[in-house]
Formats: C-alpha cells, sequence, structure tokens
C-alpha cells in the first residue's frame, strides 16, 4: 500500500525555493527555541538537534520504522514498481531487517566496491572529457544528474547502449509528486514500471545462465536462511536502488558544485593545489549542504525520552539536516570549513541499524566525480545572471538544482 505522504511545506512554510533550498535561518531558530517541535496541521513531532535525531533514527525500541506515513513519495505503485516484501528494507525493525539488509548487502560488498572504481572513473572521464573549456556549462545536465544513473546502470549490468532509454525510465519513476498532482503522476509511472519491468526482466533471466560482474548477478547468487530472489524480485530490487541512490547522489553532486561557486569561491584553487583535500571537502559538503535530509519514524509505546511525552503511534520526523547544523556537535556549524576535525559525524547518512548501504558507493561517486573535474579543469566561475530561485525544483531529498551554468577554464 502507498505510504500517506506528509506535506514538509505545511510544516516549514518555506516562502520560497530557495529558503527550503539551504534554510539556515529555519534550522537555526528551530535547534534553538523549537528543539522538540509538534506540529498540529500534520499531526507530527519535529525532532533537530543532533543527539535527538540520531536516538530517533537508531533506538528502533523506542522509535519504530513501521509506518503508514512518509515524508518521501517515490517509486511506482504497482505490482512492477513495488519493493519486493523481503527486501522492504526502509520499513521494518530489527530482526526482520537484519535479514533483508543481508540479502541486499551482497551487492554491496568491498570486494565489489574495489571492482566498480575503475567503471565510475571511466563513466566521469568521458562525461568531464566531453565538456568544452572556454565555455558556459551546466553541471546538473553534463554530470551532476547522469553521472549516478549512468553508474547504476552500468553497476546493475545494463548494456550501455540503452544507457539513455534507462534513464528516461529512472526520470519518470522519481519524478516527485505534489498534493495536486499525485494521481497524473502516478500513472505515468506505473506505465514506466511496466516498460522498466519489460526491459529488464529478460536480462535476468539470460544473467542466471551467464552470470558476470555486476549487481544482478550478485543478487542472483545471494543466499540467506535458504532463501534467495526469483527473477521478479531482482528486477524490483533494482527498482530499490534506484530510488535510494540516485536522486540523492545526483542532488549532493550538484550542491557541492553550487558550494564551489557561491560558499568559498577560493575553494576551487585550494582543492586543486591538494587533491587530498577531496574527501575532506566531500565530507563537509554532506554535511552542509544536503539541506532536507529527514526521515521519518513512529513511537512504539508511550514514551518521554525526549522531554515531551509522545503516545504510542506518533510520527517522529528527524531532521539530519538541521542536526548537521547544531552547535553542541559542530563548531561554527553555519560555516563551510573542509578542515573540521568531525565532519564526518555529520547524520547525512542517517545512523543506527538503517545508516545507509550505498554510503560507500555514494562516497566513491562523488570523490571520483570532483577529483576528475579538478584535474581537468582549472577554473569555475560563476554566471553573474544566475537566479537561484528558477533554477529549483522539488524532488524527494528536497529543493534540487535543475541548471547550474558555470564558465570553465582548462
Ligand atoms: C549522497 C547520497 C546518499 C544519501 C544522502 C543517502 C541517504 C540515506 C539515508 C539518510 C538513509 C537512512 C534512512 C533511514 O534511516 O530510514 C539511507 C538508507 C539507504 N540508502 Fe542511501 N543515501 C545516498 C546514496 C545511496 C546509494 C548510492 C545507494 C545504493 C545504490 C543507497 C542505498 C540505500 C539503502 C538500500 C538504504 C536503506 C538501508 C536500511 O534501511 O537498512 N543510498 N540512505
Amino acid at each position: 500500500m502507498q505510504k500517506e505522504i506528509i506535506s514538509m511545506q505545511d510544516i516549514t512554510q518555506f516562502k520560497t525555493r530557495s529558503e527550503e533550498f539551504f534554510p539556515l535561518e529555519w534550522y537555526r531558530k528551530m535547534l534553538n527555541n523549537n528543539p522538540v517541535y509538534y506540529h498540529e496541521g500534520t499531526d507530527t513531532w519535529n525532532v533537530f538537534r543532533y543527539d535527538d535525531v540520531k536516538m530517533v533514527l537508531s533506538n528502533h525500541e523506542i522509535f519504530s520504522s513501521v509506518g503508514y506515513r512518509t515524508t518521501i513519495g517515490v517509486g511506482a505503485n504497482n505490482k512492477e514498481g513495488s519493493i519486493p516484501e523481503k527486501v522492504n528494507i526502509s520499513s521494518v525493525d530489527p530482526p526482520q531487517h537484519f535479514k533483508s539488509r543481508s540479502l541486499l548487502s551482497a551487492a554491496f560488498t568491498p570486494r565489489s566496491l574495489k571492482s566498480w572504481e575503475p567503471r565510475i572513473q571511466q563513466i566521469a572521464n568521458k562525461l568531464v572529457d566531453d565538456m568544452v573549456p572556454g565555455t558556459i556549462i551546466d553541471i546538473v545536465e553534463d554530470l551532476a544528474g547522469l553521472l549516478p544513473t549512468m553508474v547504476m546502470a552500468d553497476l546493475i549490468g545494463v548494456p550501455s547502449k540503452d544507457s539513455l532509454q534507462y534513464k528516461k525510465w529512472v526520470d519518470v519513476l522519481f519524478q516527485p509528486y505534489t498534493k495536486e498532482n499525485q494521481r497524473e503522476i502516478d500513472k505515468k509511472k506505473q506505465q514506466t514500471a511496466k516498460e522498466y519491468f519489460q526491459y529488464l526482466y529478460p536480462l535476468v533471466v539470460e544473467k542466471r545462465s551467464n552470470p558476470s560482474d555486476d549487481i544482478i548477478s550478485d543478487l542472483l547468487r545471494v543466499e540467506i536462511d535458504g532463501d534467495r530472489f526469483t527473477d521478479d524480485e531482482i528486477v524490483r530490487t533494482t527498482m530499490l536502488l534506484l530510488g535510494a541512490g540516485v536522486e540523492t547522489t545526483g542532488h549532493t553532486l550538484s550542491s557541492m558544485f553550487y558550494s564551489l561557486l557561491y560558499d568559498d569561491q577560493d575553494l576551487y584553487g585550494q582543492l586543486r593545489n591538494d587533491l587530498d583535500l577531496v574527501p575532506k571537502a566531500v565530507e563537509e559538503m554532506l554535511r552542509y549542504r544536503f539541506n532536507v535530509g529527514k526521515r521519518e519514524r513512529f513511537v512504539k509505546e508511550d514514551t518521554d525520552v525526549l522531554g515531551v511525552p509522545m503516545k504510542k503511534g506518533d510520527v517522529v520526523i528527524a531532521w539530519m539536516s538541521a542536526a548537521n547544523m547544531d552547535e553542541r556537535m559542530f563548531e561554527n556549524p553555519f560555516k563551510l570549513d573542509i578542515h573540521r576535525k568531525n565532519n564526518k559525524k555529520h547524520l547525512t547518512f542517517g545512523n543506527g541499524p538503517h545508516f545507509c548501504l550505498g554510503a560507500p558507493l555514494a562516497r566513491l561517486e562523488l570523490n571520483i566525480a570532483l577529483k576528475t573535474f579538478l584535474q581537468k579543469i582549472s577554473r569555475i566561475e560563476p554566471i553573474e545572471s544566475f537566479d537561484l530561485e528558477n533554477n529549483l525544483m522539488n524532488s524527494a531529498p528536497g529543493q534540487s538544482l535543475v541548471h547550474l551554468p558555470m564558465k570553465i577554464y582548462k
């Protein structure tokens, strides 16, 4: 059953897209004045401080992942688009969660990661080589919007000749809903999920007899307590991975370039002079620029662990991006500082049993993309006429850049 989507706009009351893209003032206000805030209109508790957010995400004895409401609506609402029960990983608690997670983990071993590195590098090289120095490029269209889908298509095992068609399906499948357009988008998604399924199913069947080095083949091999994936489940599991890994990584990548253009204009030169700083920069931008990262949980039994009486069944929204700005955890949190000692402690990938399974892959993609770009492009400049408000769109992770033009130099 499709979960009911909680309207974030009703809670935040942001007036503009730009404000939602980077709501520093709102976070500051909530962290200081309303750290545990009940919002009547949506009937939700909202939690902002670092320790509280961490507890809500990780303490599954008190805060369960099983519930019928959500802050994020993605995927398609039909048979072909539904997540197989055995990997319904985000909406179950331990111990059931452990088995789903183990099944999926087969596709994310350190060995896989090592063998994926050259393939991701090849994709990054191609995309950056296609850019023409001395011109204005759009980093969203030319890199951030493409790389994560191309990587996932390749790792899943889609032949490269089909990767453009694949991207078109992925774009529709993960197009965000609004309250008004939900029915129309649902229909489009259902049709696309059918086409996607019909395309991928024969590929899975073929890989059962001829396995290779890709996620489909890994999932075909895995067996936990005698349980294995059927071909149909594998197709639908790839949709789960796309839903979790494409928009999130693309969004972070475009935000990283936004940061280099507008948050700290000296940083690009510093990173070019010392490429070893790239992992630190990636980590700090994950902390600082992943704007509206939040996840929901459901109170299991009446509790006051957060200092207020919460009732069984209450919805609690953990605002990870606000927690990333909590001065109790990060010194001078509203400043981008790649040398910060503890920036890896950000909660952008969650915490506890549901900690992002794809975090090592996301980190690898972000590092390779940024480093490859830095190696080939000597300087970047913002475009004066760029207007942030008109270049944002509502998406599952929050407001995402749809265009980010910049001038590049060899
Ligand atoms: C910058 C990119 C990414 C961000 C910010 C991100 C963020 C998150 C967060 C916050 C969670 C925890 C959800 C919760 O506590 O309920 C999560 C879970 C998950 N992520 Fe990611 N993610 C990213 C990339 C990826 C990638 C590339 C993949 C795989 C292709 C992936 C796969 C997953 C899966 C399977 C889960 C569910 C884990 C579980 O419930 O046990 N993510 N992600």
